[in-house]
């Protein structure tokens, strides 16, 4: 199937890591996020060890746990020894609380509040990844009044076009994140960076996009990364000794998306590492990325029922489910293509198309349009494949609907990991 974690078993249900989908709906209810934490694991210890093996020691991933941040995913994170990039204070309180080493935190973000910094030194979160000069001045007169020091990296924007959805591109000159190479910022923002006492500087960090299957655009970016540390080392003297490249390698979502060979990327940005440190005669920094997608999108399917089918002559067919835009919102926004097929039905062939809705008051509340998918009626379950990424991590109460529930399933067998909101949880803040 799309991914090697899923299955079709002698019962012709959906099965992933080998655990029947059909009975994980019918044991813990839907609408139902399910999560191969087996696979998270190995996606963690898969980078951990192509990173080293391209980049030398030091080099090192960091999970992006905006993709899916839960206590259960940052004890994976910890147990693979790998680094978190946090960008709230709730994701700063999530992680602390699950017992990770917060010292192999990277703190990102455009707008950290003095109320995000204050937090995140109390958590003891080991770099900032510092976005504009206020910031930078923020935190000086915070770790100064403190009387401490803490690690700091840059973020820069190289000036690159990903050619992915415009929502999710980040790297280019025009942009909220970071500042750029192009304008002279980035190389005035190093200057302060270095100038502040209390900020220790550990490198520059970039990130170009999400959802990107095009190669060459983070070789490009290494490319362009290299030739401004070789500036930085020409003005400032200083050796920049570690380079944060980013996320976003594409994750395989339908039939129709090419295949991402993460080795081969790792190892194209490698060679043009190579190339550029040689021709501008500096050493290669220790090399961070920061995959979030990709490390946890294929462990995830989300498990719904089937409410209704309803064809309008004419027009086209509806299948309504009872989940939707509050527990998966990227179809509405970015028109993002999904697998679905129906979990008790998965051995039989999809012989009809309809559109996939969700059960909220409005028309844009779909989750996917047009689609092939095995004949089906009220009670059966449908799964949409490949959910482990921005969709928990984006989920909302819109129209009061309790967030579903996340099962994990591997080694130690299915279990809850984020219970099922309740309607208590839908009025614990009302007053
Ligand atoms: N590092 C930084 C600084 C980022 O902003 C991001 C993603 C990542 C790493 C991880 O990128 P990834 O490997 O996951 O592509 N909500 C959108 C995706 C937004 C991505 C935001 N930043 C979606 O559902 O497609």
């Amino acid at each position: 199937m799309l991914h090697n974690n899923l299955s079709i078993n002698e019962k012709g249900n959906l099965a992933i890591s080998g655990f029947d989908t059909v009975e994980l709906a019918n044991k813990y209810g839907t609408p139902l996020y399910v999560l191969d934490t087996d696979y998270v694991l190995n996606s963690c210890l898969k980078y951990k060890n192509l990173i080293e093996k391209y980049f030398g020691e030091g080099s090192k991933p960091l999970f992006a746990s905006k993709a899916l941040s839960c206590m259960e995913i940052y004890r994976i994170a910890k147990k693979a020894g790998i680094g978190i990039d946090v960008v709230s204070g709730g994701e700063i309180y999530t992680a602390n609380k699950a017992g990770f080493p917060m010292e192999n935190a990277y703190f990102h973000g455009n707008n950290k509040t003095d109320a995000d910094i204050k937090f995140a030194l109390d958590s003891g979160v080991g770099c900032f990844v510092v976005d504009n000069l206020d910031e930078l001045a923020a935190l000086q007169k915070e770790t100064s009044a403190r009387g401490v020091t803490v690690r700091a990296m840059l973020r820069v924007s190289p000036g690159i076009d990903p050619h992915t959805h415009k929502a999710v591109v980040t790297g280019s000159v025009d942009s909220k994140f970071g500042v750029a190479i192009e304008t002279g910022q980035a190389m005035e923002t190093v200057k302060a960076l270095l100038a502040c006492d209390n900020i220790q500087f550990e490198g520059l960090h970039c990130h170009i996009g999400s959802q990107i299957f095009d190669y060459n655009p983070f070789a490009e970016a290494a490319d362009i990364m290299i030739r401004f540390i070789a500036d930085v080392k020409k003005e400032t003297g200083v050796t920049v000794s570690a380079l944060n490249l980013g996320g976003g390698f594409g994750v395989k979502y339908t039939d129709e998306d090419a295949d991402f060979d993460y080795e081969k990327v790792l190892s194209d940005i490698a060679s043009s590492l190579e190339k550029a440190c040689a021709d501008c005669g500096v050493s290669r920094p220790r090399i961070y990325f920061e995959p979030g997608r990709s490390m946890v999108a294929a462990a995830g399917l989300t498990l719904y029922t089937v409410g209704s089918f309803k064809t309008i002559t004419g027009y086209k067919s509806y299948v309504s489910i009872d989940g939707g835009l509050p527990d998966n919102p990227r179809y509405a926004l970015y028109q993002s293509k999904y697998t679905c097929l129906i979990a008790n039905k998965a051995g039989e062939e999809k012989t009809i198309r309809a559109t996939v809705a969700g059960r909220c008051c409005e028309s844009g509340d779909l989750i996917q349009e047009d689609v092939a998918l095995q004949p089906c009626k009220r009670g059966d379950v449908l799964a949409v494949l490949v959910t482990g990424a921005y969709n928990y991590s984006m989920a909302s109460n819109y129209n009061r609907l309790p967030r579903p529930a996340m099962v994990g399933v591997g080694e130690e067998g299915d279990r809850i990991i984020i219970r099922r909101e309740s309607y208590d949880d839908i009025v614990k803040n009302d007053i």
